[in-house]
């Protein structure tokens, strides 16, 4: 029986291997193969296709299959059937290698020889840390497994972020890949543009009529975008985060991307290209609010020690696990940006990221200036006291993730003999209004690049204007010490500072 849960997808028809590239790493077993799995029980799959796991360890189909099996049942977002598993898990293959040796390519092709098992149509998922992506696609490249992309057989190449750790890296790093393969053949993944609620943001603002008009300066007062999580640093991730920090990991591609959805023109039409030109245009208007010092428009955070919200005592970040002791990589980011075209000129944009604060959840709030008259004697209530206090904006909140949804909040009078105005929620949520699970992002990614559709991943020139745009953080780092935040609360109190001049404040969501 196929379990139930994608709305209406496409089966894909071009048979393939797939090559996983880190097949023994945390997001293959996660992640990838769960989604695949997925995407084989609703017979969303071609007919024909294999997956070719790479990686250095010793194991043979029988072991990998085994690990995989396990893998699905636990992280599979459906209920799995074992026999489905079982049929699922005969696609799949092992091949050790090294990514840094040819020999393991000249293997490879030598494998990819007997074409029934291997179909021609390649693609290749780098599940790998940044530094190893150019040498996989030279190497590739030059063991002739790349085609042309103007052959009737495809290559593609999908490539994890970070894209990069700043301008010069990330322009060194798409030169490269740009030496071995096309751009239409290259899938930069942002598992963020995956989900269903950013992908939403596109329908609400361009398939209804009565927002857009009010998507601009004269009617809005400023967005704000939150992306939080109540975790510090996970099992092994310290290494990692530490060389990184919040900017590079969650500004400079998640929050980006959405700001980019929230902001840009109408396209054309609805072709990878056309959206994609619009979010780089919007990126180049973009820059950060500086007005003297870089402190004006940044403020950095690190997470101190504190309990957590069941009262036990938590680690600071500098006692975390391969954490350098005295390091001033930031777990909190928070930044004033403007964007300077007709559309959003003179629009504060406040966007903050951080780790070990008091909710997980990402949202963008799109908070509307208040009326131009005081009509109503404007009342606050908490139960049945009011105070008379200022008129509430209309703020309408696209909810990422948890509780995937959109809300808007409007004031309305209050029933009874008074004239209490008071806010509510308008609210369309994804799982009151339909019962069906939402299918992963990477369920939907991979299968968007089987039918090699590159809407939602991201273009050469679109992360080259990513990084532009933060560059100066990198360059006055000095100037931005980061400042103690308790753990389990919102993060740096002065970053408030940001909304000088602005009716509003940081949501605590
Ligand atoms: N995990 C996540 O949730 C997540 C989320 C977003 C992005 N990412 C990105 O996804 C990529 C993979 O992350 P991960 O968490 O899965 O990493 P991981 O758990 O550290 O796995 C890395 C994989 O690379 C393989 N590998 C390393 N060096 C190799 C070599 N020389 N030759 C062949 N294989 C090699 C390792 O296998 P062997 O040791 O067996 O060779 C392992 O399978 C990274 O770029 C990461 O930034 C991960």
């Amino acid at each position: 029986m196929t379990p139930t849960g994608i709305i209406g997808e496409r089966r894909v028809n071009d048979p393939v291997t797939i090559v996983i590239f880190g097949a023994s790493g945390d997001l293959t077993h996660r992640k990838l193969i769960p989604a695949l799995y997925i995407a084989y029980a609703q017979d969303l799959l071609p007919e024909k296709f294999t997956i070719v796991g790479f990686a250095r360890r010793d194991y043979d189909d029988a072991i990998y299959r085994g690990m995989l099996s396990d893998s699905i049942k636990k992280f599979s977002r459906l209920p799995v059937e074992d026999e489905t598993v079982d049929r699922f898990i005969q696609h799949i293959r092992y091949h050790k290698g090294d990514i840094s040796t040819m020999e393991a390519y000249a293997e490879l092709k030598e494998k990819f020889k007997d074409t029934e098992a291997y179909p021609e149509n390649h693609l290749f998922y780098l599940s790998i840390i940044p530094s190893l992506f150019k040498t996989a696609v030279q190497s590739l490249k030059e063991s002739g497994l790349v085609a042309d992309p103007a052959a009737d057989q495809w290559t593609r190449v999908i490539i994890e972020k970070p894209f990069g750790r700043d301008m010069e890296s990330a322009l060194a790093l798409n030169s490269a890949l740009l030496q071995y393969l096309d751009e239409s053949q290259i899938y930069r993944i942002d598992h963020y543009l995956g989900k269903e609620t950013v992908q939403n943001i596109l329908s609400f603002r361009f398939a209804n009529a009565i927002f857009e008009p009010v998507f601009n300066r004269s009617y809005v007062d400023h967005i704000q975008i939150t992306a939080s999580e109540t975790v510090g640093m996970e099992m092994g991730r310290g290494g990692y985060y530490d060389e990184y920090g919040a900017v590079r990991d969650m500004v400079t591609n998640h929050i980006l991307q959405l700001l980019c959805l929230v902001t840009m023109e109408p396209p054309g039409d609805l072709s990878a290209d056309a959206i994609r030109n619009e979010k780089v245009k919007v990126l180049n208007a973009a820059k950060l609010d500086i007005h003297e010092n870089i402190s004006d428009a940044v403020c950095r955070g690190q997470y101190g020690e504190g309990t957590d919200a069941e009262g036990n005592t938590t680690k600071g970040y500098l006692k975390e696990d391969r954490i350098h002791p005295e390091s001033t990589t930031e777990t909190y980011a928070a930044m004033r940006l403007s964007i300077d075209n007709w559309r959003w000129a003179g629009v504060p944009i406040l966007l903050r990221t951080g780790k070990a604060m008091a909710k997980k959840t990402t949202e963008i709030a799109v908070q509307f200036k208040v009326p131009p008259l005081q009509l109503f004697q404007q009342v606050e209530c908490d139960d049945d006291v009011c105070d008379l206090t200022h008129i509430r904006p209309n703020t309408l909140i696209f909810q990422i993730q948890p509780n995937e949804g959109i809300f808007l909040k409007v004031g309305t009078k209050r029933p009874g003999m008074r004239f209490v105005v008071e806010d509510v929620k308008m609210d369309f949520s994804y799982s009151g209004t339909w019962s069906k699970s939402l299918p992963e992002a990477y369920e939907r990614l991979l299968l968007d690049t089987l039918h090699g559709d590159s809407t939602l991943f991201t273009r050469s020139d679109e992360v080259e204007a990513e990084w532009r745009v933060v560059q100066p953080i990198f360059d006055n780092q000095d100037q931005l010490k980061p400042f103690p935040y308790p753990p389990n609360a919102w993060g740096v109190e002065e970053a408030d500072w940001l909304f000088h001049g602005v009716e509003g404040q940081w949501r605590n969501t």
